[in-house]
């Protein structure tokens, strides 16, 4: 037996994953730890998804709900997908099995503030938690578990579970303890300041207490946290990145930013993650980050010393900065702090430390309004994400992407956004790889003119600019934020009757 399980009770608790899974029941709300393919119990989900085929096969219905800290990897939301049998699902996920059952409707996906998401267990807001399965670098001997390559919103799922199941991944370096700082503010009417007043601030413990008597199970588990490589740099990334740090550079040269800037947060996907390859290169030195997740962008930069400290909820590492982060886990927990999403995506902290924020979007109007989560308004990609958390707070909140999508059939400037997740009024800055709009204090109208100027695409500039004109010409229209309501979503339309939403 794992000599990483150091409570005696405990020890006698281990078993496998199927006969673990046998104390899952349908109709089970489980909290699983994971946050973006990082630190997403291995077996578990395997062993439930089996149990759930089986009972199918027999004719009987058996459906889970699953909580996680973000998405996960093809062995947790993947497997369980594949059955049919996940009922409701939240906070965030991006994976395509899993997505093509929200986009068919047999599954129902609530899209939630990341920062949201485990406080509203906390509150009960979505009921009971039947189950928690958490995996762990290992089990102290008082029972404290010390979290592996995220911390998500295993804290909020712990506490209200009313049965507990381990993995403890021999795969995670031992060395990550030390790295996690587990601190929670608790709930209304006691609830605390929260007292990070720098990124690299420490406030609480290395490991999560738990109540042993509640843990139904053990699984010893041995495999690697499954993250997809980023895609290779193209010239439009590195575009967008230059634009972001000429504006960097702007600012500082306008004393709005200090030399050094502020906390920058980056989000999800290949675009954020070329932004921080791009600062690698700039004059930028002692840089600091207040995150939810750490991509290998951010490693490079803390590995060159362009950046001092970063605080995060998770890792998103291709996997060859996955096995660099394992050699040197003791090493990195010098500078990096893994927090409850609740702690690293706080609308408090993000507030006073006056983060910067770098989010990816699919769409933006002409107006500044951004949809983070929709194709053609109707379809779920991934889902927010902390991205609202972050925008909604940042000191300055930018917003990346290319100009079009599809091979150039679709523009990601469009008249009207097909869904909105980030409003006009938290949007300061889009850049594309055509440019950076700047939209800090424009009315409507000043703000749609930089828009097409600055980011649309060529092909989709004369289009636009006809659009607003028209807009302006319609009777009775208010020329606050004129549109044309019958064209408004006109090239969505276009784009699923044709292809295209080129005219
Ligand atoms: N219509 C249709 N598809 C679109 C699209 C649009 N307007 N815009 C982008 N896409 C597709 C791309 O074609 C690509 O598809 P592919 O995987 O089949 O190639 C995919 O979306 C990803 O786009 P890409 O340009 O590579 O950007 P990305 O990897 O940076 O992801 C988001 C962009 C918006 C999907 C991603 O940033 C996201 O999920 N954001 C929401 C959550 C978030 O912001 N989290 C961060 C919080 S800290």
């Amino acid at each position: 037996m794992s000599d990483r399980i150091s409570h005696q009770g405990l020890r006698g608790k281990v078993m496998s994953a199927d006969d673990a899974a046998q104390l899952i029941k349908p109709g089970d709300q489980i909290g699983f730890s994971g946050f973006t393919g990082a630190g997403y119990p291995k077996e578990m989900p395997g062993a439930i998804a089996r149990r759930i085929t089986e009972a199918t096969e027999r004719g009987e219905e058996f459906r889970i709900n699953v909580l996680t800290g973000a998405s996960t990897a093809p062995e947790l939301d993947g497997v369980l997908a594949e059955t049919g049998g996940v009922n409701w699902r939240a906070p965030y996920q991006s994976d395509p099995t899993l997505r093509g059952k929200i986009n068919d409707g047999t599954t129902y996906y609530s899209d939630i503030h990341l920062s949201h998401s485990g406080q509203m267990t906390t509150q009960g807001f979505f009921g009971p938690v039947d189950v928690a399965i958490v995996e762990a670098v290992r089990i102290k001997e008082d029972g404290s578990i010390v979290p592996s390559s995220s911390v998500g919103n295993s804290v909020n799922y712990l506490q209200a579970a009313e049965r507990i199941i381990i993995e403890v991944n021999e795969w995670q370096s031992a060395e990550l303890e030390g790295m996690h700082d587990i601190w929670l503010p608790g709930l209304p009417p006691a609830r605390q300041i929260i007292p990070i007043e720098e990124s690299g601030q420490r406030i609480g413990k290395a490991a999560i207490d738990i109540d042993p008597a509640k843990v139904v199970a053990v699984v010893e588990t041995n495999a690697p946290d499954r993250n997809s490589p980023f895609k290779p740099l193209d010239e439009d990334s590195k575009r967008i990145a230059g634009h972001l740090i000429d504006f960097f550079e702007h600012e500082v040269a306008q004393g709005r930013l200090p030399e050094n800037l502020l906390p920058l947060q980056s989000g999800v996907g290949n675009i954020a993650n070329a932004v921080l390859a791009g600062l690698l290169d700039s004059k930028f030195e002692n840089l600091t980050s207040y995150t939810e997740v750490i991509q290998d962008g951010m490693i490079e930069l803390l590995d060159n010393g362009t950046m001092s400290v970063a605080s995060a909820t998770s890792f998103a590492l291709s996997p060859d900065a996955a096995d660099r982060m394992n050699e040197k886990a003791s090493d990195y927990a010098k500078k990096i702090i893994l927090r409850p999403q609740e702690v690293s995506n706080h609308a408090e902290v993000i507030r006073r430390l006056g983060v910067i924020s770098c989010n990816g979007l699919i769409e933006a109007d002409i107006y500044g309004n951004v949809n983070s989560t929709h194709i053609m308004g109707t379809k779920m990609m991934n889902g927010l994400g902390g991205s609202g958390d972050f925008t909604r707070n940042a000191y300055i909140s930018t917003f990346v992407s290319p100009s079009t999508a599809k091979g150039g059939d679709i523009s990601a400037i469009v008249p009207m956004v097909s869904h909105v997740d980030h409003t006009e009024h938290d949007v300061m800055v889009i850049i594309t790889e055509q440019g950076l709009a700047d939209l800090r204090g424009l009315a409507p109208r000043q703000r749609a003119k930089v828009v097409i100027d600055k980011c649309a695409h060529p092909d989709y500039k004369e289009a636009l600019t006809e659009y607003v004109e028209r807009a302006e010409k319609q009777p009775k229209v208010g020329m606050h934020t004129p549109h044309d309501l019958r064209e408004a979503l006109g090239w969505h339309q276009r784009f699923l009757e044709t292809g295209s939403m080129k005219a």
